[in-house]
């Protein structure tokens, strides 16, 4: 299938971990060579929702840039670029709120889960998926890759689009999620989602030392070597992320009869963790060291984003009696 335009975006709300590079980021990769076009941005905006400090939000945001390149996306053919420079994100998300009720808000799930557990939950993580909406409607996008966590928020985007065109006509696109069904949501090492805000994560760029930490607090039952493991289990789930599909079934079948324990696998794990991301991580050093190149690229992307969201904008505005 040929995909036209794809956009997507990771929030620089932490280091990135293997949840988002298998979820997200990877298939970023996988389908830059056969897509039309494609625009990748960090969606800083997203995380000061959640990130307070200044210094941190900045590291986040730069390092993310390093991320995306030292997987293999190249700038040739994918724009980079920061959200906050490209400020017809915000006017559009305002736009948006004006048009949505807060009923309708109220049933995503990450207010829901956010309001169940007594969490503060400021205006802007309560309006969060109009941002996300505007992001993507912006570009008229016909596909965003994301993990399965983010299914509700594409959902909300189509309604939000679909809402907009009956009252005011035509103007955006419905955008298809393009969820992997082969990956759902990878667990962290306490079993739960992976996610940068539940301290459970497997960092993607880590020095071994830490890596091999984060494996080895992988939870797991307390069978004794020998003892038949089961094969839907967070260790075995993770390590098979890394594994060819020859692997997962000989390795499983070891892993499930108890010749493979605990121990071993999760020793499998550091090593063909570090021997996968050995090639990224060697892109990544070329370049941290390389400050202007990055920020040309960011500029030159952000500059390439508003040629299609200033038009964009034209158009709404018009639409909806804001005329300049
Ligand atoms: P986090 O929850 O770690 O803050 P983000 O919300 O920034 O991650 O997610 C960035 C991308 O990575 C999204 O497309 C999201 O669906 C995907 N993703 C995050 N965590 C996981 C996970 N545990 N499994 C699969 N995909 C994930
Ligand atoms: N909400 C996404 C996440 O938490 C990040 C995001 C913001 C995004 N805007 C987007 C993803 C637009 C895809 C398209 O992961």
């Amino acid at each position: 299938m040929t995909m036209k335009t794809i956009i997507s975006g990771i929030q620089p709300s932490g280091h990135v971990h293997i949840g988002n590079y298998f979820g997200a980021m990877k298939q970023f990769v996988d389908l830059q060579d056969t897509c039309d076009e494609m625009f990748i941005f960090i969606a800083d905006y997203h995380a000061l929702t959640s990130v307070k400090d200044p210094a941190l939000l900045k590291d986040y945001s730069r390092t993310i840039v390093l991320d995306y390149l030292a997987i293999g996306l190249d700038p040739e053919k994918v724009t980079l670029f920061r959200q906050s420079d490209v400020p017809e994100h915000t006017e559009l998300a305002w736009i948006f709120n004006c048009i949505t009720t807060m009923p309708f808000l109220m049933r995503a799930h990450a207010f829901k889960d956010a309001e169940a557990k007594n969490k503060e939950i400021n205006v802007g993580k309560f309006t969060y998926p109009l941002l996300m909406a505007s992001d993507i409607l912006l570009y008229d996008a016909s596909h965003v890759p994301v993990g399965q966590d983010q299914k509700q928020h594409i959902e909300i985007t189509r309604d939000t689009a679909e809402k907009f065109n009956t009252q005011y006509g035509k103007t955006f696109t419905l955008p298809e999620a393009h969820i992997l069904d082969t990956v759902k949501i990878i667990p962290g090492t306490n079993g739960e989602k992976m996610s940068k805000s539940y301290n459970n994560v497997i960092p993607l760029f880590a020095s071994d030392e830490e890596l091999e930490k984060a494996i080895m607090s992988i939870a797991t039952a307390s069978n004794s070597k020998g003892t038949p493991n089961d094969t839907t289990d967070t260790l075995f789930s993770v390590l098979s992320l890394f594994l060819s599909k020859e692997e997962v079934a000989s390795i499983g079948t070891e892993y499930q009869s108890g010749n493979l324990g605990y121990k071993d696998a999760k020793e499998l794990l550091i090593q063909k963790m570090i021997a996968y991301t050995a090639p990224m991580k060697e892109r990544r050093k070329d370049f941290e060291e390389r400050d202007s190149f990055i920020s040309t690229l960011l500029e030159a992307g952000a500059e390439k984003a508003r040629t299609r969201t200033k038009a964009k904008m034209k158009m709404v505005r018009e639409r909806i009696g804001i005329i300049s």
